[in-house]
């Protein structure tokens, strides 16, 4: 058992960020720094720099200055946002924690100490010794800190909690924010806007992270990019219900905090009863592709991780979506695996009654309507064939004509005696009803049992409204539904550990590092097109690397916005992602399905860079004209893409300013194409003399247009030319892209 000690100050450091804790005076720990590695302090330095951290208080406010804590208390003067709100009804609803006992790593802390990377784990008694508190504070390997904490109830009455939300602490000169919003089809699209006296609040109640999730709330100096700037960012871990904020109080302290966003009554603890709350991630960095590089770093760390060679998905839903007929499907397998693909997702409609999104939802049987012998005969040719065969679910919905609305309606969620407004013509299930789950679970298990099924789909396709659960007089249930949404993903995972399932919700309404702790890839989005893609891709590696984002190659026209885009700029865009199709292939030209057998073998080729390499995102000056890429770890190799979104002001674009390289060694760079040249290409001199490739062509060379089956040499810089001066840039038309093949010679 850890010993008593209230009396430390705490340092940790890992890849260049320091935290420093005190936790003295037997009060609940605060962050005094958490921001740039520190070289390791004496204890004396570090009281030092804690006294030093004291502000002086201000005039007409309590007379010792107010400490925001980890989780701040009203009791210390701190007029903004409580770690905590609840109550025993009414009675209790200010507590004042005292530590009781501190442990790192596990080991109990008797004095002040400097380590690496740890987990502080601080267990504290309010002063009625009604409650119990357990924080944990833990700065993870890569330098991305978390933390979490367990509230128990020790006496008789029920306490209820309201809120609980962990705080993290920013300097004054963190002025400026960028979080998200978004919408189906237009998911995480950046928003930036000022720090101000006050509360920003993002708060979520659609019961899935949400289309329009604030999904990272960053604070930084102002101007910020992905190359420059301090920034600080938290994520709330957590699939169901969730805020995040930033807040600023007169006095000046500002500071970045999430959470789980409690329903009235959600949470009333018994003697005994505990409430978790998720982890809050924080991560400190220069630049967002530091930041982001913090996550890559954790999410990539995770057990099981997923390997490098992500294989090549073919998804049917744009393909055919209801229409399921299985020698079309055979027939699109067989097209798929002779360009190249190694998994094939059967998606919506192959089960119960649902032909159409109106019926069917919720019955996880095999339609004898449309696959009169069962998935075999498909899923046997995938397999024959070679590849994965994958299958969809929405294990958490139901149309109410369906089998198991009509036989349990008590099952579907709803706050009143009327169901809540439908929405895609659906209902939700409550999977926090025992039998409800186990009705699921035996269904998906079934299914498991019978079909050789390597990759689920797991969708989720509506906010929960008014997600109630009827056995309980309409009691929210949403807290319950994500617990056992994770618990489901669990179980089924423990009994098929090779199996791997994607997060998918109306495309990227669940994209979180909760759903990302139980599930190995998320769908970014339902919207294909390259154009939105470019955008979207480039903020969804704000907190996921490229191997969990699924990107995939559409038909030219696409089935969201209707605009049409060449196959070089669609598969230009979705490599930088695990690549997947969603086309149907039988209507692709012959000249398209060599094109795509291209592109998909040069995404072989490179994958083990592109989906393990450090991802970098240069700053421009103008939003049409991106430029990103993939690093590899030893800097040995990089594979960049710039992309024109629009006619190019001024035409052309400025020099490209490769970052990420070793400064000191010498790159070959040279632009690859691994089918046709981009529309409009005029290339600049120092790619040199384009040559015949020696390539068979399919197509005729058209200057300007589509050159096909030409390499241009490139030329050798060395790193820090490359990103201090940089090179020119080619001219080519909107919504098109080129990419360099970067390569260390010396
Ligand atoms: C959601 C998904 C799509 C597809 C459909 C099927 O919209 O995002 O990819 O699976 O459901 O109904």
């Amino acid at each position: 058992m850890p010993t008593d000690n209230r009396d430390a100050i705490l340092q940790l450091t890992a890849a260049g960020v320091s935290v420093l804790i005190d936790a003295t005076d037997g009060q609940l720990p605060a962050i005094v720094h958490w921001g740039a590695g520190l070289p390791a302090l004496t204890a004396q330095q570090a009281e030092t720099l804690v006294g030093a951290s004291v502000p002086v208080t201000s005039s007409n406010t309590v007379d010792l200055p107010p400490r925001p804590g980890l989780l701040p208390g009203h009791h210390s003067g701190w007029t903004g946002r409580p770690g905590l709100r609840g109550s025993f009804d009414g009675i209790g609803w200010s507590p004042k924690f005292r530590t009781q006992t501190v442990a790192l790593s596990g080991t109990p802390v008797t004095a002040s100490t400097s380590s690496g990377p740890g987990l502080l784990e601080i267990s504290a008694l309010d002063d009625a010794e009604r409650l119990r508190l357990d924080l944990t504070l833990e700065l993870l390997p890569g330098g991305l800190l978390r933390s979490r904490a367990q509230l128990t109830n020790l006496c008789d009455e029920k306490y209820t909690v309201e809120d609980l939300a962990l705080s993290f602490p920013i300097p004054s000169e963190a002025t400026e924010l960028l979080d998200f919003a978004g919408n189906h089809n237009y998911e995480r699209i950046p928003q930036r806007g000022t720090l101000r006296t006050g509360t920003h609040l993002r708060e979520n109640r659609k019961g899935r992270t949400g289309a329009d999730s604030a999904y990272i709330l960053h604070a930084g100096t102002p101007g910020f990019g992905f190359g420059h700037g301090q920034v600080w960012a938290v994520h709330t871990a957590w699939s169901g219900n969730h805020q995040h904020y930033a807040e600023r109080v007169f006095t000046g302290e500002q500071l970045l905090g999430g959470g789980e966003l409690l329903l009235p009554g959600e949470i009333r603890l018994g003697r005994g009863d505990s409430y978790t709350s998720p982890w809050i991630y924080a991560s400190y960095g220069t630049g967002l592709d530091e930041v982001a590089r913090r996550f890559h770093t954790h999410v990539r760390s995770r057990s099981p991780q997923v390997p490098a060679e992500r294989p090549v998905t073919l998804n049917v839903w744009e393909a055919v979506y209801f229409g399921h007929d299985e020698d079309k499907l055979i027939d699109l397998a067989e097209r798929a695996a002779a360009i190249g693909v190694e998994r094939y997702v059967l998606d919506d409609g192959w089960f119960g009654s649902r032909r159409d999104d109106t019926s069917g939802l919720g019955d996880w049987v095999v339609s004898p309507d449309v696959w009169p012998t069962g998935l075999h005969p498909l899923a046997d040719r995938v397999h024959a064939l070679g590849m994965q065969f994958g299958l969809w679910f929405e294990p958490e919905m139901v149309n109410p004509d369906s089998d198991v609305a009509r036989a349990h309606p008590e099952w579907i969620m709803a706050a009143r005696t009327e169901w809540p407004a439908e929405s895609r013509h659906q209902q939700v299930l409550n999977l926090g009803i025992p039998e409800a789950y186990e009705h699921v679970k035996k269904q998906i298990l079934a299914l498991l049992a019978e079909y050789r099924i390597d990759y689920i789909k797991w969708d989720h396709n509506r906010d929960l409204i008014e997600a109630g659960n009827q056995l309980e007089a309409g009691r929210p249930g949403v807290h319950a539904q994500t617990l056992a949404f994770y618990a489901l993903l669990e179980e089924i995972r423990s009994l098929h550990p090779e199996l791997e399932i994607e997060s998918c919700s109306s495309g990227g309404a669940r994209v979180d590092l909760g759903v990302l702790e139980h599930t190995d890839r998320v769908w970014v989005s339902d919207n294909i097109d390259p154009h939105d893609r470019q955008t979207m891709l480039r903020w969804t590696t704000q907190l996921l690397p490229p191997e969990y984002m699924g990107s995939h190659i559409a038909s030219g026209r696409s089935h969201t916005t209707g605009r049409q885009h060449d196959l070089a700029f669609r598969a230009g865009t979705a490599i930088f992602g695990h690549l997947g199709v969603e086309w149907d292939l039988a209507k692709a030209s012959p000249e398209e399905i060599s094109g795509l057998r291209r592109w998909i073998a040069f995404y072989k080729q490179e994958r083990s860079l592109l989906l393990t390499g450090d991802v970098v995102r240069m700053d421009g000056h103008d939003s049409n004209a991106l430029f990103h890429g993939v690093v590899s770890r030893d800097r040995s190799c990089a594979i960049f893409a710039a992309v024109a979104l629009d006619s190019l002001y001024p035409d052309p674009a400025g020099r490209l300013k490769l970052r990420g390289l070793d400064p000191d060694a010498t790159y070959r760079v040279e632009p690859v194409f691994p089918w046709t040249t981009p529309s409009g290409l005029l290339p600049p001199e120092w790619w040199g003399q384009p040559a015949a490739s020696g390539r068979a062509t399919e197509r005729t060379s058209l200057r300007g247009t589509t050159q096909d089956d030409v390499v241009f040499p490139g030329a050798t810089f060395p790193g820090n030319v490359l990103s201090k001066v940089g090179v020119a840039s080619p001219r080519i038309h909107p919504d098109q892209v080129v990419l360099y093949r970067v390569t260390k010679t010396g």
